[in-house]
């Protein structure tokens, strides 16, 4: 069907925005158990981001899946289609001039990698929120782990569902171990020179 389809040359380029905007723009997709940690501190890292006057926005598993994604189930073909639409949305933010954060639990390897070829890997930075399932579980904020333990919940990750974690994450994040305060700071400490357009 693609085959047809001839993208027209726009005269504003990715390298206009960003000039614009006097900084890079990139993709950190943080990945992890439900209840790891994800969105917390990606919204921390956006709100240090944005006091400093850069472009940002933040794309959630919760907020897709009642919009773009509301169509998609826990199913493991869906959560594939589900990565795949927020990559794409990803990378035309990214042409848009932004630094998107993205908070994804993506469970699989596969998919993950595939983020990748779709942003193009200069522009993606792989956070991986590590908490282990017993303090996931033990967390539960949204309360949905008990629900998978009383059989309520087909497919949850973690308990019925798997979870392949990241063997090289460009960084990791030990929950359990750091405080979020030097969680924050090492993200930022990471992501600093890639702000730099000299480092496009
Ligand atoms: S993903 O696996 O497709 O990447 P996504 O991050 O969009 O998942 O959505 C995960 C969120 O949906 C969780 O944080 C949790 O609140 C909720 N959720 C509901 N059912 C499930 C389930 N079966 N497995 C994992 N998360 C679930």
């Amino acid at each position: 069907m693609s085959e047809n389809i001839i993208p027209h040359n726009y005269q504003i380029s990715r390298k206009d925005r960003r000039n614009k905007n006097n900084h890079n723009s990139f993709l950190l997709w943080f990945t992890g158990l439900s209840g790891s940690g994800k969105s917390t501190i990606a919204n921390l890292v956006e709100n240090v981001l944005f006091q400093e006057g850069i472009n940002t926005y933040t794309l959630d598993g919760d907020n897709i899946r009642k919009g773009i994604n509301n169509d998609l189930s826990f199913s493991p073909v869906d959560r594939t289609e589900n990565i795949r639409r927020i990559a794409e949305v990803a990378n035309l933010m990214i042409d848009a001039g932004q630094v998107v954060l993205a908070a994804f639990v993506s469970p699989y390897k596969k998919d993950r990698e595939n983020i990748r070829t779709i942003v193009k890997d200069v522009n993606f930075v792989e956070i991986y929120i590590n908490t282990s399932l017993e303090e996931c579980e033990r967390r539960d904020v949204k309360g949905l782990y008990k629900k998978a333990r009383r059989g309520e919940i087909k497919n949850m990750t973690g308990i019925s569902a798997p979870y392949e974690a990241p063997e090289n994450p460009d960084i990791e994040i030990n929950t359990e171990k750091e405080s979020i305060e030097v969680s924050v700071e090492k993200i930022i400490h990471f992501i600093k020179p890639k702000l730099n357009l000299k480092n496009e």
